[in-house]
């Protein structure tokens, strides 16, 4: 069966965007999105999709569209309108009953956490979090959207530098 992961990138201080939900210190950077760790490999092996409503329609109005071809699960408790002709699916409340849909759809292939980090929080507090994937970018930015603000303990699995990133894996170390 595929992981659930939380694949990310962030600042050195643990902030995924500033605090008016800005990604320019992300977006500029030198990345090879066919290299290590990239996000080409990384989406090839991706079976299902959930996201926070911010997110959505952050990443709805940078696209200008929703680009993803695989099942994506959005929460929210607002009433939102799916973008034409893709797989976007609307759900509140337990992230459990997101989770076994999430499973049921992508079988052997992973299922992504695109964030923020309250929702990966609501996963990991399930004990449904597998990995955690991040792309430290070299920028400090001093206040934001938190990265993860929940205690875990994770083991660090791999390395590796894509451009100006650090990247880094961790398996997700469950109690006991
Ligand atoms: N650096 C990166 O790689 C990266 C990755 C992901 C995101 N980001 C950015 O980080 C920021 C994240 O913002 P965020 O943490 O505020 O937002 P978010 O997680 O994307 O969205 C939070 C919203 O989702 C809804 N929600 C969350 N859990 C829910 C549940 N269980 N049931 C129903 N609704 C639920 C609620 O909104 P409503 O009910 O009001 O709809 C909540 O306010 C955004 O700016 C995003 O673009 C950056």
């Amino acid at each position: 069966m595929g992981r659930t992961v939380y694949y990310v990138a962030s600042s050195l201080d643990g902030f995924i965007a500033t605090p008016d939900h800005s990604l320019d210190w992300l977006l500029t950077r030198e990345v090879d999105d066919d290299g290590p760790m990239g996000i080409t490999p990384f989406l090839a092996g991706v079976g299902a999709i959930v996201t926070g409503s911010a997110t959505y329609e952050w990443v709805r109005a940078y696209q200008d569209a929703w680009d993803y071809t695989v099942p994506t699960w959005v929460l929210t408790h607002r009433e939102l309108a799916p973008p034409p002709g893709a797989d976007v699916r609307f759900a509140r409340g337990d992230v459990r009953a997101v989770h076994a849909e999430m499973v049921a759809v992508a079988g052997e292939r992973d299922r992504w956490i695109v964030g923020g980090g309250e929702v990966v929080g609501q996963f990991a507090d399930a004990g449904l979090l597998d990995e955690v994937v991040i792309a430290y970018a070299p920028v400090t930015l001093g206040a934001g959207a938190p990265l993860l603000p929940r205690r875990l303990e994770l083991r660090l699995t791999e390395l590796a530098r894509n451009g100006e990133f650090a990247c880094a894996r961790y398996d997700v170390v469950r109690p006991g």
